[in-house]
């Protein structure tokens, strides 16, 4: 099987500071990959350049076999390359359904298809997409009246409004009630498992990705240290001593 995404020698340096240093990484539909790494790993970054938000300097990113190292953020949305940020970026004022409806809109009107029958589409996208995240009796709400874990299921509805093929969670139970984190875990993995989307996962909580990712990506100091599958990580020392005094 040939990797959704593929990335070669991807390196990124902030102020002096290589915040990716010369990363390989391969994405595969099968299943979802997990990322861990300590704070300031480069994690997010990682996910900033994979997704178009963040140039990298250094680089190649091949998506499907072309490749997408100089296409912008929209442009990868409409490739089907999306993700969720993490901190919640939702318009507050808007009701839910607009939310979704703006981010299917604008993936229409970059498409030039915003003709004929994508309004019929468009709707039925959002009205699926606020069924999916169980928040269909919330769509006539404003988001500010959401809890945050609300509003995280809200955040990940507007990416799967766009019908990505490929999407990345940064950290998306941080923040959120106990109660409403199992609900968004559960979510993932019942969208994983219909095979919705392939999920890229980035979260601190080492249970949840051993639980949700069948391959984990540890990286340390912008590398990375080690992947292969939770056991592999779990029994590896190496990560043991980055995430000393925690459990593996
Ligand atoms: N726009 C930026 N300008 C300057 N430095 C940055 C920028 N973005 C990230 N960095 C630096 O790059 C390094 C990697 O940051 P990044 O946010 O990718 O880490 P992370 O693994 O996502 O961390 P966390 O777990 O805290 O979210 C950090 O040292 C950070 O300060
Ligand atoms: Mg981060």
């Amino acid at each position: 099987m040939n990797p959704i995404l593929e990335a070669t020698n991807l390196s990124k340096t902030f102020a002096g500071m290589r915040a990716v240093n010369d990363v390989h990484i391969e994405l595969y539909t099968d299943r979802v990959t997990g990322i861990i790494g300590p704070n300031g790993a480069g994690k997010t970054t990682l996910v900033h350049l994979l997704t178009g938000h963040v140039q990298p300097d250094q680089g190649q990113i091949h998506f499907e076999g072309r490749d997408i190292t100089r296409l912008s953020a929209d442009q990868r949305v409409m490739g089907q390359v999306c993700r969720t940020f993490q901190v919640v970026d939702i318009f507050p004022r808007l009701t839910v359904f607009e939310n979704i409806q703006i981010a299917r809109i604008t993936r229409e009107a970059k498409n030039l298809r915003w003709f004929g029958g994508a309004a019929k589409e468009a709707r039925e996208a959002v009205e699926a997409a606020l069924e999916e995240v169980g928040m269909w009796g919330f769509r006539n709400r404003r988001a500010e009246q959401l809890s945050h874990g609300q509003q995280r299921r809200i955040d990940l509805a507007v990416t799967l409004a766009t019908d990505p093929k490929l999407c990345f969670l940064d950290e998306p139970t941080s923040g959120v009630s106990p109660k409403e984190r199992d609900q968004m875990l559960e979510l993932i993995a019942r969208l994983a498992e219909a095979k919705r989307t392939t999920f890229v996962l980035i979260e601190h909580d080492m249970e949840v990705i051993f639980n949700l990712c069948a391959h984990v990506i540890c990286m340390h100091r912008g590398a990375i240290l080690a992947e292969g599958t939770p056991d592999d990580i779990r029994a590896n020392k190496e990560i043991k001593e980055i995430y000393l005094g925690e459990e593996v």
